[in-house]
């Protein structure tokens, strides 16, 4: 038995996967157990969670991978600040007690984390290697060309390649400064969001907007070349030298200074989202037809932060030369813990490779679970909680299929947690899509935030093709796809929204399920297969027996702010501070009129807890 442990820490998202004779045996995100969304520390929690999953200890590993090289990395930093020197000296000096602290002895920084458990040597993965890795390996193509594309590692800030039976080849990549991950952010801070992870904001508002500064973008801000590689003219961008991401003479040409966060957003703040979002797309598909043109491959892979973009996503699905696509549904830094350990198997260690009919990320429900017998140990503790127990599968599905179509709100908790940003039917909270009122509803009374967004759908994967434009083949099993509502389902809107503004668009409904339908008439879908989803479709086919509507509302178990909840004792908390209808947890089911010895929660101090992000 060959047991490696796959390591990402240190920017953000730090994560540990655990991969045994080449199969993912878990995966988890540090900020689930931390309960700090993005947490960036040591991922102890998660390694710790990972081996008791396969019942080893730190002894029993054979290799330890890291996801990114940091000597490289600190070159990088040095060069650019002396390139940009005596102006990146205030950067310079913030990430340096860092670096001399903790990232340069990173050797004596795992040992440390290690416990002094492992005796045997750390293996660095590239950065990009990395994500290449987590995006070919568990794909379900025996051969694939890939794509990465985010921020920055190392140096690469955006990579392509082939990837064939146990081995990627790298033969190409874009270099910082240049970078669509960093130009992105930059306008995700501009727009007034957080860097890092307000990007799905920004790709949100677009829809509101036109993108009439897509031009002024091409023409001022990059040298686009037909095969999608670029530069950026560095004078408007300020992330080499200082704290910013942009500079005076960006706010000069789009008419201002950044917005400030939690302030007004107007129409300029659309039009600006529709037009990078538009310029993004365009990188893409450029970048697309350039890499099929060279490797001559049918199969697509993606990963890399940019690959979460899944409006882009969509379009190179549809309009793109590549007949499959699969994504990473960790495509962020998380994912490069998984990405490095995979790496080591196949392509250190020579491992072969089978590819099956699915992907071997096992719907990237790699995170812990709960048995009925600790779900029911927690609720008898809580002194408070009342609850009904299923026997079965059926009569559970049922009777929240039920409380569903009475248009209830539930908190779904379901087997093992989702390894990557969106919830997938682990831990879920769900809705009926056909309900007028619920888009408002859950924003508001749930997740306590006002969302430029609809909520995204999950729907019976056969069935997708009948709501969405896609084809019937087509998969979208980790929500990273964004598809239009067909014709046929929407509905006529005679001029409802004339004089509306903004978000306030988003209160007319625009097709029969109007819950997950943008402005745009667009839906981010996750297709909901018997393999995969098992206990979370028979859910949604109960639903459809008994409304005809195979679609559920799908969105994450937290409130604003919050990550995703991993433990029963998290669950029941987030359920208790909102207005959520009902609670299941594996085969028990709360109701929250029937909880009236529960604690009450402070909701203030509950929200206050998590960082605005
Ligand atoms: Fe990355």
């Amino acid at each position: 038995m060959t047991a490696i442990l796959g390591i990402s820490a240190y920017y953000h998202d730090s994560a540990a996967a655990l991969v045994i004779d080449g199969t993912i045996v878990a995966a988890a995100q540090e900020e689930r157990f931390t309960r700090k969304k993005h947490d960036q520390a040591f991922p102890a929690n998660a390694i710790r969670y990972c081996l008791a999953e396969a019942g080893l200890s730190i002894a029993d590993l054979d290799h330890v991978a890291f996801y990114d090289k940091p000597l490289l990395k600190f070159e990088r930093l040095l060069e650019t600040y002396l390139a940009f020197a005596p102006a990146g000296f205030s950067s310079f000096v913030r990430a340096m007690p860092l670096w001399l602290g903790q990232k340069l002895y990173l050797p004596r920084e795992l040992r440390k984390g290690l416990e002094g458990q492992y005796r045997g040597r750390y293996i660095f993965t590239e950065h990009h290697e990395s994500h290449a890795a987590s995006a070919f390996f568990p794909s379900p193509f025996e051969e694939a060309a890939f794509m990465t594309l985010d921020g920055v590692g190392e140096w690469a800030t955006a990579s392509w390649g082939v990837g064939r039976g146990n081995r990627i080849e790298l033969r190409g990549e874009l270099r910082f400064p240049h970078s669509l991950g960093l130009l992105y952010s930059a306008f995700t801070y501009y727009c007034g969001f957080k860097v890092n992870s307000g990007e799905y904001k920004l790709m949100g508002l677009a829809p509101y907007g036109e993108p009439r500064y897509a031009d002024l973008i091409l023409n001022n801000l990059l040298d686009l070349k037909e095969d999608g590689s670029f530069r950026m003219d560095m004078s408007y961008f300020n992330y080499c030298q200082g704290l910013t991401m942009t500079s005076k003479k960006f706010d000069a040409l789009f008419g201002g200074p950044p917005r400030g966060p939690e302030t007004r957003i107007d129409d300029r703040h659309f039009d600006i989202a529709a037009s990078i979002q538009k310029v993004t797309e365009e990188v893409m598909l450029r970048m697309t037809r350039h890499v099929r043109r060279e490797t001559g491959m049918k199969n697509l892979c993606l990963a890399g932060g940019v690959a979460l973009n899944c409006v882009g996503n969509g379009r190179v699905l549809r309009e793109g030369p590549f007949e499959n696509l699969w994504i990473q549904p960790a495509a962020g830094d998380a994912g490069g813990a998984l990405g490095a350990a995979l790496f080591v198997w196949h392509q250190l260690l020579e491992n072969p490779r089978s590819v099956g009919s699915t992907d071997s990320q096992f719907g990237s429900l790699l995170g812990p679970h709960y048995t009925d017998h600790e779900i029911r140990s927690f609720l008898e503790g809580t002194g408070a909680a009342v609850w009904h127990e299923y026997a079965s599968d059926d009569s559970l599905c049922d009777a929240v299929a039920g409380l569903l179509a009475g248009e209830k709100v539930i908190g779904w908790f379901q087997g093992r947690m989702e390894f990557g940003p969106r919830a997938l039917g682990g831990r879920s909270i769900l809705g009926d899509a056909r309900s007028r009122q619920m888009q408002s509803t859950m924003n508001l009374k749930i997740k306590f935030r006002e969302s430029f967004r609809p909520f995204a759908p999950s729907v019976l994967a056969e069935r997708g093709s009948d709501y969405f434009e896609m084809r019937r083949t087509d998969e979208s099993p980790y929500m990273l796809l964004v598809a239009p509502v067909l014709e046929h389902q929407r509905l006529p809107i005679d001029g409802a929204d004339v004089g509306l503004k903004g978000i306030d668009k988003l209160k007319v409904p625009r097709s029969k399920i109007p819950a997950i339908t943008h402005v745009d008439y667009s839906a981010r879908v996750q297709t909901v297969d018997a393999k995969r989803h098992g206990r979370y479709r028979r859910l949604i086919e109960k639903f459809d027996q008994k409304t005809g509507c195979p679609i559920l509302i799908n969105t994450s178990f937290n409130v604003r702010g919050e990550p995703i909840v991993c433990t029963p004792a998290d669950a029941y908390r987030c359920f208790l501070a909102t207005n959520m209808d009902a609670l299941v947890l594996e085969n028990f089911v709360l109701l929250k009129e029937e909880q009236p010895n529960a604690v009450d929660i402070d909701v203030e101090a509950y929200l206050a807890q998590f960082q605005l992000n």
